[in-house]
């Protein structure tokens, strides 16, 4: 589906009924990187994938593109969908800019997942890293980032064992721009700390990471589920980055049993 919002093109899926779950890819994918929790949490909740401006299907201009640019975007589409409240799940990028949405937009947050993410913002190291890997964008094309990024989103076990998955992530990431690559480095690398934030963070939280997540390891995950006040913390094994795509079971049930909590309340 499409809508047009803030200016943009936004691609989106809206499956199921009931409480609202909205899903906030990593980079540089898009939606189809939650198929699996679109399939089976459709079930049970209205599930709402979102393809980030200029990922997937979503086309808009990147001028001065920032994360609080598409967690506007993402708040103008509940308004398109005429959702008040929704749960939000956000993985890595995606959790950036969900903690840019609770910032801006905090009142339309019944409830967080924050996934393979990190409060901090980026080092000086990180952020020359980020630098050089656009310029190997725009040198080599996206091939060349699906190479970098592939062994930094999957474990060594799925690399060697799961030819498919690592296939569809090549594909999501050979599908993504430069420009995109680029504006999305840049924006990364300009986003604030949000470390201050977490202690003001009132709406129910859970936090997600992979046991092998070396993007974002489990001491980030654990800063988050320290300073949230009443948050809870999962370790997914056999996992790295993409937690949701190497272990979709554990993954699943983890949103499954916090929605429900959320869906209790949003019934009344
Ligand atoms: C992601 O998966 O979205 C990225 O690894 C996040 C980042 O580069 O900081």
């Amino acid at each position: 589906m499409k809508a047009r919002i803030n200016g943009m093109t936004m691609g989106y899926d809206d499956r199921g009924a009931g409480l609202p779950i909205v899903f906030l890819h990593a980079f540089p994918l898009n939606r189809r990187m939650w198929t699996e929790q679109e399939l089976t949490l459709s079930r049970i909740f209205r599930i709402i994938t979102v393809d980030l401006r200029g990922h997937g299907e979503s086309e808009g201009s990147l001028e001065s593109f920032s994360l609080d640019q598409a967690a506007d975007d993402v708040q103008a589409l509940l308004d398109f969908l005429a959702i008040e409240q929704a749960v939000f799940v956000g993985l890595s990028m995606g959790g950036y800019i969900l903690l840019a949405l609770y910032r801006r937009h905090a009142h339309r947050i019944q409830g967080m997942v924050l996934a393979d993410t990190k409060a901090q913002a980026d080092t000086a190291e990180a952020k020359n890293g980020r630098v050089h890997m656009a310029e190997t964008a725009s040198q080599q094309g996206p091939a060349a980032i699906a190479d970098i990024m592939i062994p930094r989103l999957l474990s060594p076990a799925t690399i060697q064992t799961k030819k498919q998955l690592v296939d569809d992530v090549r594909t999501m990431i050979e599908a993504t721009s430069v420009r995109v690559i680029t504006a999305d480095l840049t924006a990364m690398a300009q986003r604030p700390d949000s470390t201050s934030l977490l202690p003001s963070i009132a709406c129910p939280t859970t936090i997600i990471v992979g046991e092998l997540d070396i993007a974002t390891p489990l001491a980030d995950a654990a800063l988050l589920a320290d300073r949230i006040p009443r948050a809870q913390l999962s370790v997914i094994s056999d996992a790295a980055h993409l937690s949701n795509l190497e272990q979709p079971l554990v993954f699943n049930k983890l949103i499954r049993s916090f929605a429900a909590q959320r869906a209790a309340k949003w019934n009344r």
